[in-house]
């Protein structure tokens, strides 16, 4: 047990990131029933489509789960109607301010996290009243910090200037992985890709097959005027490169984007024009597996990098 276990009340401290166009019921039911957190992405998810999903995780699992809501969201005062008059346990917030609604969240008797990217936000964090900071890296899939913070960096430092209880994400797609961000000073971590790519993912077959295919540097950070995103070289991306390469602004941007590019890309696969928003590891993924084979891995992995963890020898004793 530790702070993130005990929080959760789960069996492993490993989290489903919320994902859109991902993460939808049979996703984060399998990582809840696997021992882990499953959270439901909202982000992608009509009012009413989550209200559905939240139904169907009622039935698909009865261990803790929650639900990622990016506080950008179109309609989120109704949003969170929903979710407070739901019965849910657990919203993991992101993309935006924690302190106007951890306390409604808390006043439905809900455990409160949420994603930043740096230490000055994780201390807001902390004055916001939040259960529980996930310390979001560089190497991330999605939305991400404009200052390029890698976990290796980020994760020292937000566990320096907070003691809530801390989860490291971004880049870590192995048992090695997470006991390096355990070392680091994470109590948990949140994982993404691995799970984007698993055959629980509602994302599209096309999706999952091309970020398979990925080498390193295969992603890149791009979007700091609009909303930073690491997005998959395709078509889309170079055209998103050139512009930025002039200097364009949030209009054009916003006019290459188009409406529902991440919809498009992730969802329907539309793997050259539409938005594919995946984390570096991708290029460290071999097979679309289902999540407890994935989950069963991470334990494997980290079991055994525990039972070899020793001095570098002759150097350090
Ligand atoms: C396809 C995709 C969609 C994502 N959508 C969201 C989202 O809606 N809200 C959010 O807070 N994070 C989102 N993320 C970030 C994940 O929740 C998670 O923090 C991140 O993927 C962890 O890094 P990793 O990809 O290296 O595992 C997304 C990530 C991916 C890959």
């Amino acid at each position: 047990m530790n702070r993130i276990t005990e929080l959760f009340g789960i069996e492993y401290p490993i989290v489903q990131g919320g994902m859109v166009w991902c993460s939808g019921w049979r996703l984060a039911a399998a990582v809840s029933n696997a021992g882990g957190l499953g959270l439901l992405g909202a982000g992608s998810m009509h009012p009413e489509t989550l209200q559905e999903h939240i139904g169907k995780m009622k039935t698909a699992t009865d261990k803790p789960w929650g639900i990622n809501i990016p506080l950008m969201y179109p309609e989120i005062d109704r949003l969170m109607k929903i979710v407070t008059d739901s019965g849910v346990r657990v919203v993991f917030t992101s993309a935006g301010s924690p302190k106007r609604f951890t306390p409604l969240l808390h006043e439905a008797g809900i455990t409160v996290a949420h994603v930043v990217s740096s230490s000055t936000f994780a201390r807001k964090c902390e004055e916001a009243g939040v259960d529980a900071v996930v310390a979001e890296g560089f190497e991330a899939g999605g939305h991400n910090g404009r200052e390029e913070t890698t976990t290796l960096a980020l994760i020292p430092q937000v566990r320096r200037a907070t003691t809530l209880p801390l989860i490291a994400a971004g880049g870590i797609g192995s048992g090695r992985a997470m006991m390096a961000a355990q070392a680091l000073g994470a109590e948990g971590v949140q994982i993404g890709t691995l799970f984007a790519l698993s055959s629980e993912s509602s994302a599209s077959e096309a999706f999952k097959r091309r970020c398979l295919s990925l080498n390193e540097g295969g992603t890149m950070l791009c979007l700091k005027k609009l909303a930073p995103t690491r997005l998959v070289k395709n078509s889309l991306y170079e055209r998103i490169a050139e512009a930025e390469s002039r200097g364009a602004g949030t209009d054009e941007l916003r006019e290459i984007m188009g409406r529902a590019a991440s919809k498009r890309g992730i969802f329907e696969g539309d793997i050259e024009t539409g938005e594919l928003e995946i984390g570096q590891i991708a290029s460290a993924v071999d097979e679309i597996r289902p999540v407890s084979l994935i989950m069963k891995q991470l334990l494997r992995e980290y079991r055994e990098a525990y039972g070899q963890l020793y001095a570098w020898p002759d150097t350090i004793n």
